[in-house]
């Protein structure tokens, strides 16, 4: 059965906006989507939302609902009660376009800035060999959907745009450590990832992780053993040793 929800949807652009109010009519199986979709084909035909495939794969959809980052395709309406309000806002840690769709090339910028897979020299394409612990291992990491989520989630940048320069985000510390943890690469990332692309500060708060879409352990299994590399890397006396001897 079909209800009438409330609504409040941020309207505006890169010079300012706020919160409008909108009653939108709610249908059974339906996602937040759905009704953002109804509102454009009904009330406000200029709205701008970004999607694609609504099938929680593109990672288009990204924004806030009641606050939370989340996936438009992937909220369903029946999460929410009837006569509750639901706020939908677009990601606040990138700038604003226009409604829902916000300037994510912050994200493109970072991922330039890791160096990319750098396998032995003599080794040619058809030669690697891993074991299946180690593409287990990375195949977690490659279930990303590039949805941006973690990263407008993560304190660290989330109000301080200060802090963006120097920090990667969840998403590119992950693939700095998924490059660090194949057994083939000869990139050498621990002073890198703590130096160029800030994992120091990260404090291992854990919203990466819960907002994540594809439940990938973003924390557990990237971010904190590539803590554990760096660490080992500096307080090993014989590491230390061969950096002193061969580094200078
Ligand atoms: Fe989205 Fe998860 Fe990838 Fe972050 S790690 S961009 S939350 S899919
Ligand atoms: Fe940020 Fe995730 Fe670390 S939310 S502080 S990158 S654990
Ligand atoms: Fe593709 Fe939502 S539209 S993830």
């Amino acid at each position: 059965m079909g209800y009438q929800g409330n609504f409040r949807v941020w309207r505006g652009d890169e010079d300012g906006g706020g919160l409008e109010d909108f009653t939108v009519e709610v249908n059974e199986g339906e996602v937040v989507l759905d009704v953002i979709h109804r509102l454009q084909a009904t009330q406000a035909g200029d709205l701008a939302v970004r999607w694609n495939c609504k099938a929680g794969k593109c990672g288009s959809c990204s924004a806030e609902i009641n606050g939370r980052p989340r996936l438009l395709c992937m909220t369903r309406m029946s999460t929410f009660t009837e006569g509750e309000t639901i706020t939908i806002t677009p990601m606040r840690t990138f700038p604003i376009i226009r409604d829902l769709v916000t300037d994510v090339s912050f994200n493109y910028t970072k991922a330039r800035e890791i160096p990319s897979f750098k396998p032995p020299k003599d080794l040619a394409p058809g030669e690697y060999r891993m074991q299946q612990i180690d593409v287990e291992r990375s195949q977690e990491f490659r279930k990303c959907i590039e949805c941006f989520l973690c990263q407008d989630t993560c304190h660290v940048i989330r109000d301080h745009e200060e802090n963006k320069e120097a920090f990667a985000g969840p998403r590119f510390l992950m693939r700095v450590a998924e490059l660090e943890m194949h057994p083939l690469d000869e990139g050498g990332r621990t002073v890198a990832a703590q130096e160029t692309h800030g994992l120091g500060l990260c404090n291992i708060t854990k919203c990466c992780s819960e907002v994540c879409p594809e439940h990938i352990k973003i924390t557990d299994n990237a971010l904190i053993p590539m803590k554990e590399r760096v660490a080992d890397r500096k307080y090993d006396p014989v590491v230390w040793l061969g950096n002193k001897i061969f580094r200078r």
